[in-house]
């Protein structure tokens, strides 16, 4: 692989082959980043196929607008977010999709421009946006939230144990007017962890605080309940996740679309007669084999699951 790419795609084959299953359809990649996912899909495509592509981050659309060698007319790169992407798509005239992929998260360039704040390695300001237009930063949070509320996020998105003593320290830094900077952040959680185990906690609490302040918790339980609407039957839908309360939402609501009886227990017969809207394609989710791991380190918690529209 060429690690010189701003972002490497993870699971790249693994997902690509199950998420393609027609030349001519139309497929929507709703996290298109740095577009690793978006070239191996379009150079599958005939000349009648389509891609359309958002991403919130203007400047990874900038790089693929470049990146991307297929013909202009079979792909379209969109600014926004991809909760929204029925309106979207209704723009552009589409009304079904043979593909949908979401490929969660960060790209490595977001986390390794060190300006945007989402990393701790670096001192920048407490930003975190991934979209860099939208008007709540990590900053806003911090220092406008009740300790009580940080410390639910931090267990909640970060599932870190030092939550409480975390948000107490940085609620003390807020009041004296010192939370402006990932170092700010950094020196709070310092004070409440043993070094041994400092960056497991740092990653923690900024991704937990990324997740807050860009919704994406949110943003991915909208999309998935309008995915089997948008979704033509034989269609699939692939999400890659690289975090637990992710993977779980995905798990469930493929299990929810895939059921054929929701009669009670207690009930001798079904009488419900439930048509099952998704058939389950990854009974275990998909991860990274160790020759993956070994050139893209990033990609060691991710967790690929496919499911086909019936
Ligand atoms: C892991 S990267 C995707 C990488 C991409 N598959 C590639 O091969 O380059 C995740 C991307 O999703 C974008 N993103 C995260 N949440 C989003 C949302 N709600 N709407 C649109 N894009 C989002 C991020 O800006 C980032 O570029």
């Amino acid at each position: 692989m060429n690690q010189s790419l701003p972002h490497l795609p993870v699971l790249l084959e693994e997902t690509i082959s199950r998420l393609y299953t027609d030349p001519d359809g139309i497929y929507l990649d709703g996290t298109v980043g740095f577009g690793g996912h978006a070239e191996a899909l379009l150079s599958k495509l005939s000349k009648d196929g389509q891609l359309i592509g958002i991403d919130l981050d203007p400047y990874a659309l900038e790089y693929t607008e470049k990146r991307l060698s297929a013909p202009r007319n079979s792909y379209s790169l969109l600014n926004g977010n991809y909760r929204e992407y029925p309106f979207l798509l209704q723009t552009l005239g589409v009304d079904t999709l043979t593909g949908i992929l979401f490929d969660l998260g960060t790209s490595s360039s977001q986390l390794n421009t060190g300006r945007r704040g989402f990393s701790f390695q670096e001192d920048a300001p407490l930003d975190m946006r991934l979209n860099p237009n939208a008007d709540y930063s990590a900053y806003d949070f911090l220092n406008n939230s009740e300790e009580s509320e940080i410390s639910d996020v931090i267990r909640e998105y970060g599932e870190e144990r030092h939550s409480r003593k975390i948000a107490q320290m940085i609620y003390n830094k807020v009041q004296s007017n010192a939370m402006k900077t990932t170092f700010d952040l950094k020196e709070a959680v310092s004070k409440c962890v043993h070094p041994r185990f400092l960056n497991k906690s740092l990653a923690r609490v900024f991704q937990a605080i990324r997740i807050k302040i860009n919704d994406e918790l949110a943003s991915l339980k909208d999309a998935l309940e309008n995915s089997t609407q948008w979704l033509k039957v034989g269609g699939r839908i692939a999400i890659i996740s690289f975090h637990s309360l992710e993977d779980r939402m995905v798990k469930q609501f493929f299990k929810n679309c895939a059921l054929t009886c929701v009669c009670p227990r207690e009930y001798p017969l079904c009488v419900c007669d439930t048509t099952p809207s998704l058939k389950i394609l990854t009974r275990k989710a998909i991860i990274p084999g160790a020759e993956e791991i070994k050139n893209n380190p990033r990609s060691r918690s991710a967790k690929l699951r496919v499911a086909e529209r019936v």
